[in-house]
């Protein structure tokens, strides 16, 4: 069966991929560095998957370490490159260490790629491209916009470097823009791994009912929205993943040529209030918390257009804000207590 291979495939989105591909029939081939994810995330995908799982500990911004996996699988019928850090906050203290990593890895695959003649690949990319837009919901033509932090223009400089690419290399690209990616696979044997305090929502938010944190913090209240809290685009982590086994199909199929980019998000958009209080009624639970200062860039309100991934990829989002949520909880309650 056709080999996929997986870079950052133990990570979050990236492990919830694998189970799609391997239900999809695909065999995968996985590369992380561990930097953000667990070993034993494998073992629990070799449970949940029917098809081969191959993984390699590479680092890949060693070129020489990256190739030999390329030479190992011969026959790779495309990439999902999800390898990166991706802590927004994090780099901004560490903007060199995020600029060599998620450029160099990103550089050293397409070289693999075109030595290789490896011609499909699906970028994980992100709506922080677009900053705070003019129009929403915002649709894939909107301007790029100047970076709120290193991380976003890692992934800015990423998309242009596989554009520019894909101009003179046997290369096609699908640029995936996930919005806000929550919950957990249903087996809630994998989902949102956090290591210390959350920085995102809704694992703050889940934290928060399970005791772990004492209250939320609604980073600002002053927003000109609704309730005055900021607005998100939040979809579930595996409509996330079914999107990219669609994205990669299509690859495989010729059907797009070139680079192109693809917001992934539920179309819909929630203010911080409103996500809890959904959250309160999918579980019965409470989520104590408190009006807080604006967060530093924080855009105010963003949501997709999903028009795109619709007509180009055959996909929209299935899952509902109540299951989403409630997968959430479900993962929550089977982490470690401390
Ligand atoms: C959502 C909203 C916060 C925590 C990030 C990345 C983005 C993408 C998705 C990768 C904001 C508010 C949060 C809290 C709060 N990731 N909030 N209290 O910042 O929209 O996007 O994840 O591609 O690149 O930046 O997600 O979950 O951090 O915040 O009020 O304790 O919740 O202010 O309005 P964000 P988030």
């Amino acid at each position: 069966m056709s080999e996929i291979l997986v870079t950052g495939g133990l990570g979050y989105i990236g492990s919830h991929t694998v189970t799609c591909l391997s239900e999809a029939g695909y065999d995968v081939v996985i590369i992380d560095n561990l930097s953000n994810s667990m070993l034993d995330t494998l073992d629990t995908l070799r449970e949940l998957c029917s098809g081969t799982i191959t993984f390699y500990e590479v680092e890949m911004c060693r070129q020489e370490e990256l190739n030999a996996v390329f030479e190992k699988h011969p026959n790779l019928a495309g990439v999902i490159h999800f390898a990166a850090l991706l802590q927004v906050n994090e780099s901004v203290q560490q903007p060199v260490r995020y600029y060599r990593n998620n450029l160099d890895s990103t550089l050293n695959l397409i070289d693999a790629c075109a030595q290789f003649k490896v011609s499909s690949v699906v970028f994980s990319s992100s709506c922080t491209v677009y900053g705070q837009p003019e129009m929403i919901p915002v649709d894939e033509s909107a301007p790029i916009a100047e970076a709120e932090s290193p991380y976003g223009s890692t992934k800015i400089m990423c998309e242009r470097i596989f554009r520019d690419a894909c101009e003179v290399l046997n290369l096609n690209v699908l640029s995936l823009r996930y919005f806000n990616p929550i919950g957990a696979h249903p087996s809630a044997k994998i989902g949102e791994v956090q290591h210390g305090e959350p920085h995102h929502l809704v694992p703050y938010i889940t934290e928060t009912a399970i005791g772990k944190r004492e209250v939320l913090k609604v980073f600002g209240s002053d927003y000109d929205t609704r309730d005055g809290s900021c607005i998100r685009d939040y979809i579930h982590v595996m409509d996330i993943a079914e999107a990219h086994v669609a994205a990669i199909g299509n690859l495989i199929d010729g059907k797009t040529t070139g680079f192109d980019p693809i917001n992934l998000g539920s179309g819909t958009g929630q203010t911080v209030i409103e996500m809890i209080t959904a959250f309160e009624a999918a579980t019965g639970l409470s989520v104590p918390y408190v009006l807080a200062d604006r967060r530093p860039g924080d855009v105010e309100k963003v949501y997709a257009n999903i028009g795109k991934a619709t007509s180009v990829l055959g996909w929209r989002p299935t899952r509902g804000l109540e299951e989403t949520l409630k997968s959430a909880w479900v993962w929550e309650q089977r982490q470690p207590a401390n």
